[in-house]
């Protein structure tokens, strides 16, 4: 008779372009639907790599943030964790592409106090990952977060935040709702991330900006971990 194995829930998470068969259009889709050069030049200059950073990039996908972290600041040690092997392989073949040094580490942004063990991160970084990540998930890798960073440190996101227009809300369910779910991104439409900021234990929670896209308004936010 063979011993009945037991049921392990295996952790799961939305792929970047929300099914796995479309990881590899993930990039041309972000380009075409997000401004993402706008927000992106935004999302860097409010980081703001310095020499001795560390710096963790949650969810790092194809790692289009490190390689852009990186031509900023190549002395900077930038780490990117993501749950997703296929897009963890992309972000591999995209850093050696332009020449740049990231470590990546397969992993939930809840993992990342663990994935440092022990070298404290000056900033943390994360962009278009909360969104359709489940409500639980939000609160524990933020948690995370605060205990990967050493006091002072800063947490910069770009992420479909608050819908504040009927045509961002409507733009916002035509695409990224209809390929992520509602479940998750909802409550981000709806304005939930500062408030799950502030609850984690950070200090001075700021929308620094408000970027309208075609898939959406994409915020930009600053907090310190005092
Ligand atoms: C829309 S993509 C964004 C990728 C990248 N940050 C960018 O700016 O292009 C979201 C990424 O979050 C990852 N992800 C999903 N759930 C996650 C979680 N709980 N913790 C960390 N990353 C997660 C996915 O694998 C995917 O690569």
């Amino acid at each position: 008779m063979t011993t009945p194995k037991p049921q392990i829930d295996e952790p799961s998470f939305t792929p970047a372009a929300g099914h796995h068969w479309l990881t590899p259009f993930y990039d041309l889709g972000l380009a075409a639907l997000t401004r993402e050069r706008r927000w992106r030049d935004a999302l860097i200059a409010q980081i703001r790599p310095l020499r001795d950073d560390v710096i963790a990039d949650l969810g790092c996908g194809t790692g289009s943030l490190l390689v852009r972290m990186a031509a900023v600041q190549p002395d900077a040690t930038l780490i990117g964790l993501d749950p997703d092997p296929a897009v963890l392989a992309l972000a591999r073949a995209k850093l050696v592409r332009a020449g740049a040094k990231a470590e990546l580490r397969q992993g939930f942004g809840r993992d990342a106090n663990q994935v440092l063990s022990g070298r404290a991160a000056t900033k943390i970084v994360s962009s278009l990952v909360f969104h359709q990540v489940p409500m639980a998930e939000k609160s524990a890798a933020l948690a995370a977060a605060y205990a990967a960073m050493s006091p002072g440190g800063e947490l910069h996101i770009a992420d479909y935040g608050l819908q504040r227009t009927p045509l961002m809300r409507g733009l916002f369910r035509a695409t990224v709702q209809k390929l992520d779910g509602f479940e998750n991104t909802q409550p981000q439409a709806e304005g939930v991330l500062p408030e799950l900021i502030v609850a984690a234990g950070f200090n001075e929670v700021e929308e620094t900006r408000v970027i309208p896209t075609l898939s959406g308004s994409i915020s930009l936010i600053r907090a310190i971990r005092r």
